[in-house]
C-alpha cells in the first residue's frame, strides 16, 4: 500500500466535526452546552474517528444570532465559560491529537460590541467609519435596495446621528468596514489572538460578504424570485458580496495563517463552481485551503444530479485546490430528513469516500432526522422573521441525545430547544454497541477512510452504472477502491466485480441491494 508523504497536509485526508456548543452538552445545568461538556464529550469525537473539531461561535454574545453576533472577539460567552476554560478543552484535544478550529466572524459584530456603541455615539467618534454608515437616498429612505439575509432592508436608521448603518444580516448585526485600516489590524489581532493560544484554524463565517462595491449600487432584481423562497432572493447580490477586494483580505488572512505554519483556514462561500473556485487565489498568493462546498445540502438527491455535481465541481477546481464536502451543519435541514434515513446512510458513505475533506454535524452520526418545533418554542431569529417558508434552523440544532436518561443526559433541566421525539432510542450509548447503527457505520466508514489512502488522498473518477446508481473508483499509487451506491430503493446491478469492504447493510448479496452502498476492493485483473 502506498503510503502517504509526511509533508502532506492533516486536513487534506482528515475529516472535520462540526460541534454547535449550545447543543453538545451541558455541565452546569442551565439547559444550555458548554466548553466543559464538550472536553466531557471529547472520547465520543475521538471514538468515531474524526480529525478536527470546529466549534461554532464561543465568543462573548448577545445571541441575537445564537453566537453569530460577537461582542468582543477575544473573549468567552460566560454562558460557555471563560478563558481558562477554553484552554483546558484545546489542551484535551490536542492530548487526544485532535485539532480543534474556531468560528471567526468577519463580516459584522453584534451591536452590543463597544466598536459598535462608540461607532454610533457620534459622526465623529475615530470608530464612526468602522462600519458602514450612509446618508439617507436623496429623496429619503435607505442608500439603496439591498435585502437583509433574514429579511427587510440591509439598512437601519439611526435618528440619534442621522444617518443608516448597513446589516447584511438582523439589525442587531452591524457590517463591519473592512476598508478602514485601523478594524482591519484590529480583526487580525483577534485571529492572532487565538492562533497564539493554539487553534489549529478557523472557520470564517460568510467570507464572501466581507466588502461591499464602492459607491454601494443597487443589486440587481432576480427574475427567478417567488414568494416561497427567502426575501433576500428577490436580489442578485452582486454588489454586496464577492468582491475583488474581499479577496485580497482572504490572502492577508491566508498569509497571517501561514506566519503560524500548520493552521487551516476554511471559508463560508456560497457562489457558481466559477467563482466559489477563486476563493483558493493562487499558489503564489492563496487564499483559504477550503472554500466551504455545499452542493450536497443544495442539490437534488439522484445519480444523475449528484454524478454531474460530482464532476462540475472536480472540473472547475485549480490545479492546487483540494476539494471538500459537506451535508449538514447548523444552518441546513438534517440529511436524514431530507432524504430519509435509509439513503442518509448512503450519503454517508458517498460523504466519506469522495475525494475531498469532508465536514460531518454532529447529531448526523446518529441519523437524527426530521425534529418538529413547536411554534412557542421556535428560536431562530431567521424562522421568526419570515415564518411559514420552512427555512427554520432551529431542528437542526436541537440537543444531542447522549442516552436514555432524564433530558438524554444532555442537560439536568429543560434544553433550550426540544429534543428529538425519538431520543429514548436514538442516542450515543443505544447505537453504541449496535452493529446496526448509523452511528457504528460512521465509525467504520472513518476507520476505513483512515487506513486507506486511495479514500483519503487518492483520485477520483466516476465510472458508468445501472440507473440510480452512482459509482466511482478512487486510486492511490497502486491501490485502487470501487464505490457503487444505490440511491434507489430497488434492487440494481452491481458495476464492480470485487471484495466488498464495507456495505451500508447488514449481509451480503451479488448485486447492490435497495439503498446499499459498498466499497470494493476490485478483483485482481485476469
Ligand atoms: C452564517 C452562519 C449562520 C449565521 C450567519 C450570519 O451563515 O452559519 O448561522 O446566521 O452566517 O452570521
Amino acid at each position: 500500500m502506498a503510503l502517504p508523504s509526511p509533508d502532506i497536509p492533516w486536513w487534506r485526508s482528515g475529516t472535520v466535526y462540526q460541534v454547535y456548543p449550545r447543543s453538545f452538552q451541558d455541565s452546569d445545568g442551565d439547559g444550555v452546552g458548554d466548553l466543559a461538556g464538550i472536553e466531557r464529550r471529547l472520547d465520543h469525537i475521538v471514538a468515531l474517528g474524526v480529525d478536527a473539531i470546529w466549534l461554532s461561535p464561543i465568543f462573548p454574545s448577545p445571541m441575537a444570532d445564537f453566537g453569530y453576533d460577537v461582542a468582543d472577539y477575544c473573549g468567552v460567552e460566560p454562558m460557555f465559560g471563560d478563558l481558562a476554560a477554553f484552554d483546558r478543552l484545546l489542551a484535551a484535544a490536542h492530548a487526544r491529537g485532535l485539532k480543534l478550529l474556531l468560528d471567526f466572524v468577519p463580516n459584522h459584530s453584534s451591536d452590543r460590541h463597544p466598536w459598535f456603541v462608540a461607532s454610533r455615539a457620534s459622526r465623529t467618534n475615530p470608530k464612526r467609519d468602522w462600519y458602514i454608515w450612509r446618508d439617507a437616498a436623496a429623496g429619503g429612505g435607505p442608500p439603496n435596495n439591498w435585502i437583509s439575509d433574514f429579511g427587510g432592508s440591509a439598512w437601519e436608521w439611526d435618528a440619534a446621528t442621522g444617518q443608516y448603518y448597513l446589516h447584511a444580516f438582523l439589525k442587531s448585526q452591524p457590517d463591519l468596514n473592512w476598508r478602514n485600516p485601523d478594524l482591519k489590524r484590529a480583526m487580525f489581532d483577534a485571529m492572532r489572538f487565538w492562533f497564539d493560544r493554539g487553534v489549529d484554524g478557523f472557520r470564517i463565517d460568510v467570507l464572501w460578504h466581507i466588502v461591499k462595491a464602492d459607491g454601494f449600487p443597487d443589486n440587481p432584481v432576480n427574475p427567478a424570485w417567488h414568494p416561497g423562497i427567502t426575501e433576500r432572493d428577490r436580489l442578485i447580490q452582486q454588489h454586496s458580496t464577492d468582491q475583488p477586494e474581499a479577496h485580497a483580505i482572504a490572502a492577508e488572512m491566508r498569509a497571517l495563517a501561514d506566519e503560524y505554519g500548520g493552521r487551516l483556514l476554511i471559508g463560508e462561500i456560497f457562489l457558481p463552481n466559477d467563482r466559489h473556485a477563486r476563493w483558493y487565489g493562487t499558489p503564489e498568493r492563496a487564499q483559504v485551503h477550503l472554500p466551504f462546498n455545499f452542493q450536497l445540502i443544495e442539490n437534488a438527491w439522484d445519480a444523475a444530479t449528484l454524478r454531474a455535481t460530482i464532476a462540475a465541481y472536480e472540473a472547475s477546481l485549480p490545479p492546487h485546490g483540494w476539494p471538500n464536502w459537506v451535508i449538514g451543519s447548523h444552518d441546513a435541514p438534517r440529511i436524514a430528513a431530507r432524504i430519509g434515513e435509509a439513503q442518509a446512510r448512503v450519503a454517508a458513505m458517498l460523504l466519506l469516500t469522495l475525494r475531498g475533506t469532508p465536514t460531518l454535524y454532529q447529531g448526523d452520526e446518529l441519523g437524527i432526522g426530521q425534529v418538529d418545533i413547536p411554534p412557542e418554542r421556535v428560536r431562530d431569529p431567521q424562522e421568526l422573521r419570515q415564518p411559514g417558508i420552512g427555512i427554520g434552523r432551529d431542528r437542526s440544532r436541537t440537543p444531542m441525545p447522549w442516552d436514555d436518561s432524564a433530558f438524554a443526559g444532555f442537560s439536568t433541566v429543560e434544553p433550550w430547544l426540544p429534543l428529538n421525539a425519538d431520543w429514548r432510542t436514538r442516542n450515543v450509548a443505544a447505537q453504541d454497541g449496535d452493529p446496526s447503527s448509523m452511528l457504528t457505520l460512521y465509525r467504520r466508514l472513518l476507520a476505513l477512510r483512515r487506513a486507506r489512502p486511495a479514500l483519503g488522498l487518492g483520485d477520483i473518477a466516476l465510472v458508468e452504472a445501472d440507473r440510480d446508481v452512482l459509482a466511482y473508483e478512487r486510486r492511490y499509487g497502486g491501490e485502487r477502491l470501487l464505490v457503487a451506491l444505490n440511491l434507489s430503493d430497488e434492487p440494481r446491478a452491481m458495476p464492480f466485480a470485487g471484495e466488498v469492504l464495507l456495505s451500508t447493510l447488514a449481509g451480503r448479496d451479488d448485486g447492490l441491494r435497495p439503498n446499499e452502498g459498498v466499497v470494493l476492493s476490485p478483483s485482481p485483473r485476469p
